[in-house]
């Protein structure tokens, strides 16, 4: 043995075992991170899977071409189930507004799954059961006439008012140019059942002639880990 060893004052067998543990605690920590970043890219692909398909069946739908009654369900039920879209119905921007949404009529369903309830009066999508859901909403806004930069901010507040996910859109001044889109998303955690979301907006600027357009802006959510997540029925 060297003099070196005797210094640390740990055997080559105690040396060995702290090299097993750094590696073993290395892999475990890139294995999380692969992990982590399945479930996004599964989620995300997830969401835009039933989007395309919503998309495709409101164009048949206005074809007046297909039988949608007949036609396979997009996704296995128990998935249908778990899954909420709400599409913007106003596209006028105001400040301190509570936003209202609707669902999409697709075949003999909609687009909110048994999961949950939305109130119309209340403009409150009911989340019934506790679990992790991810919630994502996008937001395309476009320029009429000559309009002023600003920001459009979205906020979903749950039943205790506090703010679960904020999606702000950065407008530039123009003149009819593309539509400026964002997309934001975040896993959120419902501790107990019985919870729910509502959206306000906030306006920065004078944003009079900047709309949403509401064909292309809504929400959507879904469950990725809670108990109706592992009933396949
Ligand atoms: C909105 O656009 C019109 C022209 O289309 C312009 O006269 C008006 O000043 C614009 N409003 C704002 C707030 O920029
Ligand atoms: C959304 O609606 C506008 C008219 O309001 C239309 O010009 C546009 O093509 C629609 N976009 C999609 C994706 O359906």
């Amino acid at each position: 043995m060297s003099a070196s060893t005797d210094v640390e004052g740990q055997s080559p067998a105690a040396r060995s075992r702290s090299r097993c543990l750094d590696t073993f605690l290395t892999v475990s920590v890139i294995a999380l991170f692969v992990m982590f970043a399945i479930a996004l890219a599964g989620a995300l692909w997830f969401a835009k899977h039933i989007e395309n398909e919503i998309n495709e069946r409101k164009t048949r739908q206005l074809d007046g071409s297909a039988d949608l009654l007949v036609a396979p369900m997009p996704v296995s039920a128990y998935k249908m189930q778990n899954f909420a879209y709400l599409r913007a119905i106003e596209s006028e921007l105001k400040s301190e507004n509570v936003m209202a949404w609707e669902s999409i009529q697709y075949g003999k369903g909609h687009t909110v799954g048994s999961l949950y309830t939305y109130d119309e009066n209340q403009k409150v999508l009911n989340v019934k059961e506790s679990g992790s859901y991810f919630l994502y909403v996008q937001l395309s806004l476009s320029c009429k006439g000559i309009c002023q930069p600003g920001q459009f901010t979205v906020s979903f507040y749950n039943l205790l008012n506090r703010k679960e996910l904020t999606c702000t859109v950065s407008l530039p001044d123009g003149n009819g140019n593309e539509p400026v889109r964002r997309t934001c998303w975040r896993v959120v955690t419902f501790p107990e059942n019985g919870n729910r979301l509502m959206a306000k907006s906030e306006i920065q600027g004078k944003l009079d002639n900047w709309t949403l357009e509401m064909n292309d802006s809504g929400f959507g959510m879904f469950l990725v880990d809670g108990a109706q997540a592992v009933h396949h029925t």
